[in-house]
């Protein structure tokens, strides 16, 4: 557990109600969709308790965790404060919150915990408004959450952590985007190698320039891949989701594991397999929960033989993103 440095621990006294809020993590990238493409998951995300205070701005009073996390604790660079000081901004509150975070996502796995912990901020700063903006008027203070962890104001995994589902947003505007509906459910297997790769420095490695050949073949297989989420249809996502030969080539070199993992999931019958975000979380699409399970083993046995520790989760879509618990 991380304690506030005694210079900005200011704890004030509750004011009213106290409000615990859920920001659920989320697997991004998916495959060809670069900074566009994001998927809101179940059952694990970062936990804000927030209550108002009369001084104006955000207290951040205690952010805890993982054990060995490092996390924030300067209200300026936690992004769970700064998206929720800039809901207060945007809607011109007299009063401040203060802020709990506690982390359930490591930072540097590639399931959104940045954004996680940015989503949980905004909501719970906006629950506490006397008059709750909506939604959708959430987003310019998650993005700016989001470009405070990663140094990046992208949208696909602040997004779908805070719509649910997925969602695809524009890589160069991410205040444009769209939730794709899905028309049934979708079981994933998901795996977190030990080894931090921080977003930073994994987006720094990305080749500056690409060939028109590699930007025609990614943005076929992103429009083929929309498309077949849209029909349900997850052996042709399976398929285009692993077609990316822009970023996840490059990345994959961090991940030790990377080609053992999904040769295994592949094996076992998975739909597809991907580095999820900058990874080094490798998820892989299964039929059913059961299926999910066999394959989950399957990775994870793959990422032991290749010398990584590795925990590993069944999961699911989330269709609810932030939400009061
Ligand atoms: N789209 C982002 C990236 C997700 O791949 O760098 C990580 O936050």
């Amino acid at each position: 557990m991380e304690a506030v440095p005694s210079s900005i621990s200011v704890v004030p006294d509750r004011q009213g109600e106290r409000v615990v809020v859920w920001g659920p993590g989320s697997l991004s990238n998916l495959g060809p969709g670069f900074d566009a493409l994001g998927l809101c998951i179940q059952g694990l995300g970062d936990r804000v308790e927030a209550w108002r205070t009369e001084t104006p701005g955000v207290a951040l009073v205690e952010a805890n965790g993982l054990p060995g996390s490092s996390i924030p604790c300067d209200p300026t660079t936690n992004t769970a404060a700064v998206a929720a000081a800039a809901v207060l901004r945007q809607a011109g509150a007299r009063h401040g919150v203060a802020l709990r975070l506690h982390k359930g996502l490591p930072s540097g796995s590639g399931l959104g915990s940045s954004a996680a912990s940015a989503v949980a901020g905004a909501w719970a700063a906006n629950l506490l408004l006397d008059e709750p903006l909506p939604r959708e008027a959430l987003v310019e203070a998650v993005l700016e959450g989001e470009a405070v962890a990663s140094g990046s104001r992208h949208g696909d995994n602040v997004l779908p952590a805070l719509f649910g589902g997925l969602v695809l947003v524009s890589a160069s505007d991410p205040t444009c985007y769209r939730r794709i509906p899905l028309p049934g459910p979708l079981s994933i297997a998901l795996i977190l190698p030990r080894v931090e790769i921080l977003t930073r420095t994994a987006r720094e490695i990305l080749p500056r320039q690409v060939t028109l050949q590699d930007a025609v073949h990614n943005a076929s297989a992103l429009a083929f891949l929309i498309d077949a989420f849209r029909a349900g249809d997850w052996e042709t996502v399976g398929r285009w989701m692993m077609a990316d030969r822009i970023v996840e080539p490059v990345r994959a070199r961090l991940v030790p594991c990377y080609e053992p993992v999904r040769r295994a999931a592949l094996s076992a019958g998975a739909f597809g397999c991907a580095l999820t975000g900058s990874g080094p979380a490798l998820f892989a699409l299964a039929r059913d929960e059961m299926h999910a399970r066999q394959v989950l083993s399957a990775m994870r046995e793959a990422c032991l033989e290749s010398g990584v520790d590795v925990e590993g989760h069944v999961t699911a879509v989330d269709f609810e993103g932030a939400r009061q618990l």
